[in-house]
């Protein structure tokens, strides 16, 4: 999977895809990163990207001709399944999706910033708009690097039977099951007996009934579907 991410501050965006699984990932080319600064496809000579509102208003808006000119050279390269824009008004995150996409060959993900994008991009250029909750950033670089992590460690080969996705939560709409290691008595703080039993069946039945009990107390809107 190609990921190009567009981008006014691309700095926020190094550490996130430098290091553990995202880095392991891009070692074994399983996936290819590309960030573009959105301040290198401006054509003024301030290097400006963004402008005020028509109408006015407090708060600049990100302007339409600089993300273009990105997103036109890249679709010269190559075909894109979805060009994706990090909003909070866009629909919310979930596994659901993060899967979908992770069967995909080429993303786009636009960042937005300041007070919004000129809606002509969201219009003409945008297939899906994406937010990771209710409640606001300053800005979609955040929002981009969480998407992206959970997207790419859906890919097959990025994570290692230890690490495998089944057994995450929401992978079936259960939260995952309480893990313990060791010393199975810290403190006079004790695992629970049956993870040490050697009874792989019971471990297991064990697991299933406090994942259970775990959405129903949390989530029971999960826990319904
Ligand atoms: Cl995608 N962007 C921003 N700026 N804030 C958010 C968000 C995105 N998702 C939740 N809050």
């Amino acid at each position: 999977m190609r990921i190009d991410i567009l981008s006014a501050v691309p700095k926020l965006l190094e550490s996130p895809f430098n290091d553990s699984i995202l880095q392991r990932a891009k070692d074994k080319k399983i996936v290819d990163i590309h960030i573009h600064n959105i301040r290198d496809y401006s054509k003024n000579k301030q290097k400006s990207i963004d402008d005020y509102a028509f109408g006015g208003g407090a708060g600049m808006v990100l302007s339409i001709e600089p993300i273009d000119l990105c997103i036109t050279k890249l679709k010269k390269q190559r075909d894109y399944d979805e060009i994706i824009f990090m909003t909070p008004d866009g629909e919310t995150l979930s596994q659901s999706i993060s899967n979908q996409l992770s069967t995909l060959n080429n993303i786009i993900i636009i960042c937005g910033h300041y007070k919004g994008i000129d809606e002509r991009i969201r219009e003409h250029i945008i297939t899906k708009e994406i937010s990771i909750g209710d409640y606001v950033l300053s800005g979609g670089e955040l929002a981009a690097a969480v998407l992206a992590d959970s997207v790419i460690r859906l890919i097959p080969g990025v994570l290692n039977d230890e690490t495998s996705a089944l057994t995450d939560s929401f992978q079936d709409n259960l939260l995952a099951p309480p893990v313990y290691t060791r010393p199975a008595d810290y403190k006079g703080w004790k695992v629970p007996d049956i993870l040490t039993s050697g009874n792989l069946k019971a471990i297991d039945e064990w697991r299933m009934e406090k994942s259970i009990e775990k959405t129903k107390k949390r989530r029971p809107d999960l826990y319904k579907k």
